[in-house]
């Protein structure tokens, strides 16, 4: 994680105790595996600021890397502390201003003492996403880890106000889990019966090819800070966050031709790829003797994207 966010959210936790937060990122792990609430008390906040933030800020980070457009304004729709306009900063360099939208005002709170060291303008909306005001329109939307936290018939309704928000660019997240793709299968159908073009991950717009029980994901590598270690109760200093995720865009895009969808298998001379492609999904294998498309495939990783 980005080193001024890391110390601003050791600022705020500083104080806290280990082991409560402890108990409560044990508990918000739970209750997110079984879809309940997420925060519930100012422990489970701070407990999210240690253990999930990180995480879901280096998600966003590699999915915002396939964002080609410009990106001025960001309008992140169920914000948290406001991890999106973080990773936002990051990325595009030209962003100039953050809209974030978020109904726990205590979150909010500690959001607002985060992005102080935030070089970006920040506008908190503190509303419900189910019945949401008029929103501003941005060059890019997210819905970061928030689809999976509506009920499922309001999934359509935010994703609707989402994409109509969206001047070029919308951007969903979710937990790479059968779940979170599920939810992400009907984000995918419904964008394209809106009129948009598939950015990333997809190599088309025509149906899905994952087949019933499998599931498009894609990891994270995560650095796990001293106080990620302690709070997890965990001893490796990474992880790797599992996520699935769709950018959609309003202009015509040119699609990559494939994308690779697990860990590439190497052996001397030969690499071995599962593709999601144009014609479906493929397994092949590439060897020395194919020159020029061998080295353009060699180095490549599970999620990176193949153009010609
Ligand atoms: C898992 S957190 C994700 C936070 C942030 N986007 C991130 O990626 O780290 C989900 C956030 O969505 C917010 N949320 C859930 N339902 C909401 C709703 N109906 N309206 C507004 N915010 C909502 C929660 O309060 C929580 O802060």
């Amino acid at each position: 994680v980005n080193e001024a966010l890391r110390v601003a959210v050791e600022d705020l936790v500083a104080g806290a105790s280990t082991k409560s937060l402890a108990r409560s990122s044990a508990a918000l792990s739970l209750r997110y595996r079984l879809r309940g609430a997420g925060c519930v008390s100012e422990q489970d906040r701070l407990a999210y600021l240690s253990v999930r933030l990180p995480a879901t800020y280096a998600a966003l980070i590699q999915m915002l890397g396939s964002v080609t457009r410009s990106v001025e304004t960001v309008l992140d729709l169920g914000a948290g502390p406001g991890t999106g306009a973080w990773a936002a900063r990051e990325v595009f360099p030209e962003l100039q201003r953050a809209i974030l939208v978020e109904k726990d005002a205590a979150m909010i709170a500690l959001g607002k003492q985060l992005s102080c060291c935030l070089p970006l303008a920040c506008e908190w909306i503190c509303a419900d996403l189910r019945h949401p005001p008029v929103l501003p329109a941005a060059c890019l939307v997210l819905l970061s880890y928030v689809v999976g936290e509506l009920p499922s018939e309001g999934l359509l309704p935010l994703l609707r106000t989402a994409w109509d928000a969206a001047r070029e660019t919308l951007a969903v997240i979710e937990p790479g889990t059968p779940e979170g793709f599920a939810r992400m299968r009907r984000v995918r159908e419904a964008l394209i019966e809106w009129g948009a073009h598939l950015a990333a991950p997809c190599p088309h717009s025509g149906a899905c090819p994952m087949a019933q029980g499998d599931w498009c994901h894609f990891a994270a590598r995560v650095n796990r800070s001293a106080l990620h270690r302690t709070v997890k109760e965990a001893e490796r200093n990474y992880e790797d966050e599992k996520y699935t995720y769709l950018v959609a865009v309003r202009s015509p895009v040119e699609p990559v031709q494939a994308r690779i969808l697990r860990h590439p298998k190497k052996r001397s001379g030969h690499v071995s790829l599962t593709l999601c492609t144009q014609e479906g999904l493929q397994d092949v294998t590439l060897s020395k003797k194919q020159g020029s498309l061998y080295r353009e495939v060699r180095d490549k990783k599970w999620g990176d994207s193949i153009h010609k």
